[in-house]
């Protein structure tokens, strides 16, 4: 299925010459912030935000604004139609008609695809319940390339959340295309990271390990991701409270870290890194925050320059058969197709909007 306008969903349908390109735009309007400040001049954005954001949100706001264009939108679905009952398709159809580009945060996993497909805008997702956050992966590459200097070579400790945390999804999508990164998975048995990302970790060539404690760790690592675990993903409060706490990144452990080091984390925290660690020269969470609105800057730009097309769903629907991963977004808007990729011989399939994986 095509669409006639490109869209951000995922930033693996793109080359990483694409990523780097749109990096290097977001240096150089960090740099020279006036060269672009009337680029989106009578340019309209909405964001369709359904989940709660403050960072997402707001970042892509400044961006639209600081290029000169303007902004239309909805922060709670409850103020909309949405509360009325209007389905995923009528909303994007109609305000896509009003804008010349659409951002959309959803809790369920597929939804920027879904929207994307009744889209008469490019769409950009903003984070598809538990599944991926592109957007953020931009962030923090580029404060990788602006911190660090290189996006390759590098040992990366990710810890906390690894099964529901969408920037690690992407996160781990994106660094494992470059050479020679190494990852360590730092958390419960509970909260590790889904095989299908793994499997696409190793199959760009990269490695990775899995550990328990931050302590353990720490020593060998070049970036350390921290993540809050996700509540609102939890089938139940105790499941919750049950992993709550057990990673706490402070003083004392930051002892044993390098020199060089850099702590990350997507934001908000909670209380997975103490208030003390803020002040230590390599936590770069606020910097991180920060040059989110320059790479946002460029995805804007680009895509609304851009005259491409996008296939969005390449795979077939198999009779009767429907995804099932009940957070995708197949099985709460009925009207979409169950569309799977992988077929033939193979008895593996995979959802194209969540990526669950189904034998047949
Ligand atoms: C993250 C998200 O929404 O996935 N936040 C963000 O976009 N900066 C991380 C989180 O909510 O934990």
């Amino acid at each position: 299925m095509f669409s006639n306008f490109q869209h951000l969903i995922d930033l693996n349908d793109y080359p990483v010459a694409w990523w780097n390109s749109l990096l290097e735009l977001g240096v150089d309007i960090k740099n020279n912030p006036e060269k672009y400040a009337h680029e989106c001049d009578n340019k309209i954005m909405a964001t369709l935000f359904y989940e709660p954001s403050t960072r997402t949100q707001m970042s892509f706001q400044t961006a639209m604004l600081r290029l000169g264009g303007r902004i239309i939108g909805f922060d709670n679905p409850a103020t909309s139609s949405v509360s009325k009952g209007e389905n995923l398709k009528d909303t994007t159809k109609v305000v896509s008609n009003y804008a010349d580009i659409l951002v959309i945060r959803h809790p369920v996993a597929g939804s920027a695809k879904a929207a994307a497909i009744s889209a008469d805008c490019p769409v950009i997702n903003a984070g598809d319940g538990g599944h991926l956050h592109p957007t953020q992966t931009l962030t923090d590459l580029l404060t990788l390339k602006i911190e660090k200097n290189k996006l390759s070579d590098m040992t990366i400790g990710l810890c906390g959340d690894l099964v529901n945390g969408r920037t690690v999804h992407s996160l781990c999508k994106a660094l494992s295309c470059y050479k020679n990164n190494k990852f360590i998975l730092i958390s419960t048995p509970e909260l590790k990271l889904p095989f299908y990302i793994k499997d696409i970790i190793t199959a760009n060539g990269s490695t990775f390990e899995e550990a328990s404690s931050i302590e353990d760790v720490i020593d060998k690592l070049d970036v350390l991701y921290m993540t809050r675990i996700q509540r609102e993903r939890f089938t139940s409060e105790q499941e919750y409270l049950a992993q709550k706490n057990i990673y706490v990144l402070d003083r004392l452990k930051m002892i044993k870290a390098k020199k060089d080091l850099i702590v990350l984390h997507p934001l908000p925290r909670v209380d997975e890194i103490a208030i003390e660690v803020d002040d230590d020269p390599r936590a770069l969470y606020f910097n991180q925050a920060k040059y989110g609105v320059y790479v946002r800057m460029a995805l804007i730009l680009t895509m609304l320059k851009s005259q491409a097309s996008s296939e969005l769903l390449k795979g077939k629907v198999h009779n009767g058969i429907r995804c099932k991963n009940p957070k995708c977004i197949t099985n709460s808007e009925l009207y979409l197709p169950a569309s799977f990729t992988g077929s033939g011989d193979n008895t593996l399939i995979e959802c194209e909007f969540c990526d669950e994986r189904m034998l047949i």
